[in-house]
């Protein structure tokens, strides 16, 4: 009935998932049943989207549902009515809720108070939807993930790097986040998570080191912006040709976008890299259906 983090996931629900979002990628346009049939769905974002808000919609519609989207300031949210209170008004009148916005227990709480389906559409704790389209990407790109040497680059403590930690600890790659030391994830968080095979370093050349997949995102998130010291930290840790020369022979590049070309990585590497970032924004389309056809199973 929730989709709401990585950590609360497990190894088998996320194999089942992607399982299902792989079918229902090859399947687009031809699914005989329609599990959202007769229901709306309420997209609730505090922050902004391209791809979530779009993939979301068009993922609903091609379930059979409706969509009503309601930013912040479309709804009493934005004028300071509590999450508990929207979650119990919108728990009797719509069938399932997606979500974006700022505390992870605003997603908590919206499940708890509404009773209804409730996706996390991206929190400053997790982006368990993107994990899945990454996760598919690479299984369509490289075969699999066992095996491989996952590196991400940039800020080691957002949403992306703790949902790809906690994706695997349950899936068992090796995974290194490579950030400078104030961007690296707490003493406290490693301990919850408590996987040998992810490790931390502040030295982005150690971590590319035959490394098979490169994921990057933005230096600073949603709700960080004019943090200009923290951005001046990241100068070592554009995705580039040089850090790519480290990869092994088959590398392939992942960034969940928007991208900030001359940052986080260079217009040369994200171009060279377009196919797999764009088949990866599209996954999220598939994934997505996946995760709304199982909640409502
Ligand atoms: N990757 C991602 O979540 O993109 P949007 O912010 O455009 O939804
Ligand atoms: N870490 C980024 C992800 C954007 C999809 C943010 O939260 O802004």
């Amino acid at each position: 009935m929730k989709f709401l983090s990585i950590e609360e996931s497990n190894s088998h629900e996320l194999e089942s998932l992607l399982h299902l979002a792989a079918e229902m990628k090859s399947t687009r346009g031809t699914h005989p049943n329609q599990p959202l049939a007769g229901q709306t769905w309420a997209l609730i974002f505090t922050k902004a989207s391209t791809r979530t808000r779009v993939s979301f919609e068009v993922g609903i519609r091609e379930l059979g549902g409706n969509v009503m989207f309601l930013s912040k300031n479309d709804i009493q949210l934005g004028r300071g009515e509590p999450i508990k209170d929207t979650a119990r008004v919108l728990g009797r009148m719509v069938h399932g809720a997606v979500i974006r916005t700022f505390a992870q227990q605003d997603v908590e709480d919206f499940y708890s108070y509404s009773g209804i389906p409730t996706v996390n559409a991206l929190t400053d704790e997790e982006h368990p939807c993107q994990i899945l389209a990454d996760l598919l990407t690479i299984r369509e790109k490289l075969g699999t993930w066992e095996g491989k040497k996952i590196v991400f680059i940039g800020d080691g403590d957002n949403n992306m790097s703790r949902s790809w930690m906690w994706a695997a600890k349950y899936l068992g790659f090796q995974f290194v986040v490579a950030a400078p030391e104030s961007c690296l994830p707490p003493k406290e968080f490693m301990d919850r998570l408590d996987a040998s095979n992810v490790t931390l370093t502040t030295d982005p050349a150690t971590a590319a080191r035959d490394a098979d997949v490169i994921n990057t995102d933005v230096w600073l998130s949603m709700g960080q912006e004019g943090q200009d010291e923290k951005e001046a930290l990241f100068g070592d840790y554009q995705v580039n040709s040089e850090l790519l020369s480290h990869c092994a022979d088959k590398h392939i590049v992942l960034h969940c976008l928007p991208a900030y070309r001359g940052k986080e990585i260079t217009e040369e590497i994200l171009e060279a890299h377009a196919d797999t970032v764009f088949q990866q924004a599209e996954n999220r389309l598939h994934a997505q259906k996946a995760v709304l056809a199982t909640l409502v199973e």
